[in-house]
């Protein structure tokens, strides 16, 4: 068999820099013990590797606080925290078709046990929301405004700036879910309006699984929803509500923080704009190679200015699942096919119907030659539903 071509880097970037594999390995060998515990001198080297790393993410998104960048373990971790942080009984919350689970399924929660209401607000047929329609939904008891910056199953780049604008205007806190854009396309919080964001660190931060966080901005405070071992201040009763251990709760993942930081000074070293621009290119060859090929359904793919390197299909008369296994077993492409965890996007776009949709995802060290590899397959697999379709 061929060598896997992975176009699954929406799931997880892989691989990873040779310099993150270098770097854990030798800091987990070397350093790995448990900072902010006690004061020997490898204890207070660790701590700074942490402090280092909340600075370099504080940075990344432009905030200005280093200490109200805490650690989670993932970005749906991250994203409960938020919801079950901000809202309370009798709040209403505001979101879009376009979440995933993360973000769907600990709103749903809120309202199913806690009477809290939730406002989905729909994207226009080429993928993205309109910020009006979030005023429209606002109401005095609107606590909360959660959406996803870079949508998993179609790759939309959402308008944050006008969205946050209309939350300042009416003091509405606005959480951004960054899982699928931190480490492709520019996250500037003051830029863009934005008063949270969840990130994980394992897709395009290109760090392992297993480490998130959040950035929380200076006047918006997140109530504690657990509580635990803070390494300081042992004798107070309650959970600490001072950053970052108002949101950290037990031993980091700092094994997770290491890779996350050699991931994140990897993306400095190339660049952001590189980086992006090599991926678009190819989701570019991708689409021009297969917008016009019979039985072949795009979604959301014709304009791709405002995108990420997120690139759905179907093939007519194919469930998604069998045009996912084709790729896998005959041509050792690596995809996800599926709902994606992100059921509402499928429900708008009729490809629930379908078992979903084939999801390739565009990472730092794929090639032309993969993406042509790739075209050639789904055409290939469309002739072969002509056939089988008869
Ligand atoms: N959230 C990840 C995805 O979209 C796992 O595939």
């Amino acid at each position: 068999m061929d060598k896997l071509i992975f176009l699954d880097n929406g799931a997880t970037s892989f691989p990873k820099p040779e310099e993150v594999y270098t770097f854990m390995d030798n800091f987990f060998r070397n350093s790995g013990v448990n900072p902010g515990r006690s004061g020997y001198d490898l204890c207070i080297e660790v701590g700074e590797l942490v402090e280092d790393t909340r600075k370099m993410l504080t940075e990344f998104f432009n905030g200005k606080d280093h200490n109200r960048l805490c650690f989670s373990y993932n970005a749906t971790d991250a994203l409960n925290l938020i919801i079950s942080g901000m809202l309370q009984p009798g709040d209403h919350a505001v979101t879009t078709t376009l979440e995933h689970n993360s973000v769907l399924r600990p709103l749903y929660h809120m309202f199913k046990y806690n009477g809290v209401e939730v406002d989905h607000i729909p994207f226009d047929i080429k993928g993205f929301v309109d910020p009006d329609d979030f005023q429209k939904k606002f109401k005095n008891n609107t606590k909360l405004v959660i959406i996803n910056h870079a949508s998993n199953v179609i790759g939309t780049v959402q308008p944050l700036k006008e969205i946050g604008k209309h939350c300042r205007e009416k003091g509405i806190p606005f959480a951004v879910d960054v899982s699928q854009s931190a480490g492709k396309i520019p996250i500037d919080i003051e830029e863009m309006n934005v008063d949270i964001v969840a990130f994980t660190g394992h897709k395009s931060l290109l760090g392992p699984m297993g480490i998130g966080g959040l950035y929380t901005r200076e006047g918006i405070e997140i109530r504690h929803s657990r509580a635990g071992g803070t390494g300081v201040r042992s004798a107070v009763r309650t959970h600490l509500d001072e950053y970052p251990y108002r949101l950290e709760y037990g031993t980091l993942n700092v094994l997770g923080v290491a890779g996350l930081h050699a991931g994140l000074k990897w993306i400095e070293k190339k660049g952001l704009d590189t980086l992006h621009t090599h991926e678009m290119k190819l989701t570019t060859m991708l689409r021009d190679g297969l917008i016009n090929v019979d039985r072949v359904t795009l979604y959301c793919q014709e304009d791709l200015a405002s995108h990420i390197s997120i690139f759905p299909l179907n093939v007519d008369g194919f469930e998604a699942l069998n045009t996912s296994t084709l790729l896998d077993v005959d041509y050792n492409i690596a995809n996800r096919s599926g709902l994606h965890c992100a059921p509402l996007v499928h429900e708008q776009l009729g490809t629930d119907k379908v078992g979903g949709a084939v999801r390739f995802g565009i990472g730092p060290f794929n090639t032309e030659e993969e993406i042509q590899t790739a075209i050639e397959a789904v055409k290939e697999i469309s002739e072969f539903s002509k056939k089988s379709n008869k």
